[in-house]
């Protein structure tokens, strides 16, 4: 689990692989990582697969609605791997909003969306999960997949 602590001068330092860094390096460091990989083949590669079944766990026990009127907010959502799940699972009727602070990796997802005839059920924000950009109670649900990691626990709610 991520911790953050004060260090000798006062700042606050998080946990970064095996390094204690400052919190603001954590993040440009966490940035510079997924804009090197490939992330979708990296995914397979480091998981034997196993990400697929973790999904797929994942999007049963949300069970999404298959209603138009059904919202999801996928933080840290990356290239909208989880979004395409949950978008299909309920038919191709809810919308799913992919939150990421990586624009790279929200490109490929819009591209994706696009190739699969789904861009009417997919938004992609650049934006910080730490602050995020919308109103209270948008959303029917809130899902973080492979990224709570990566925001200092200073800022959870
Ligand atoms: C391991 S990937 C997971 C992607 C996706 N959820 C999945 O399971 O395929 C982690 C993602 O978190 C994003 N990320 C890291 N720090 C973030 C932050 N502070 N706010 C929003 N996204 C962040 C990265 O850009 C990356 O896309």
């Amino acid at each position: 689990m991520a911790e953050s602590r004060t260090s000798a001068d006062g700042g606050m330092e998080t946990s970064y692989g095996f390094r204690e860094v400052a919190e603001g390096e954590k993040q440009v460091l966490v940035n510079e990582v997924f804009h090197k990989v490939a992330y979708d083949i990296m995914n397979d590669v480091m998981s034997a697969g196993l990400h697929r079944i973790w999904k797929d766990a994942m999007i049963a026990a949300l069970n999404p609605r298959k209603d138009p009127a059904y919202k999801v907010l996928d933080v840290a959502g990356g290239t909208g791997d989880i979004a395409f799940r949950i978008v299909e699972a309920s038919g191709r009727l809810a919308h799913a909003t992919v939150l990421d602070i990586n624009g790279s990796m929200l490109g490929v997802g819009a591209e994706r969306a696009e190739k699969k005839g789904l861009s009417d059920n997919l938004t992609f924000v650049e934006a910080n999960a730490e602050e995020l950009p919308f109103e209270d109670k948008s959303f029917d649900a809130y899902t973080i997949a492979v990224g709570i990691r990566n925001v200092p626990a200073s800022t959870w709610p």
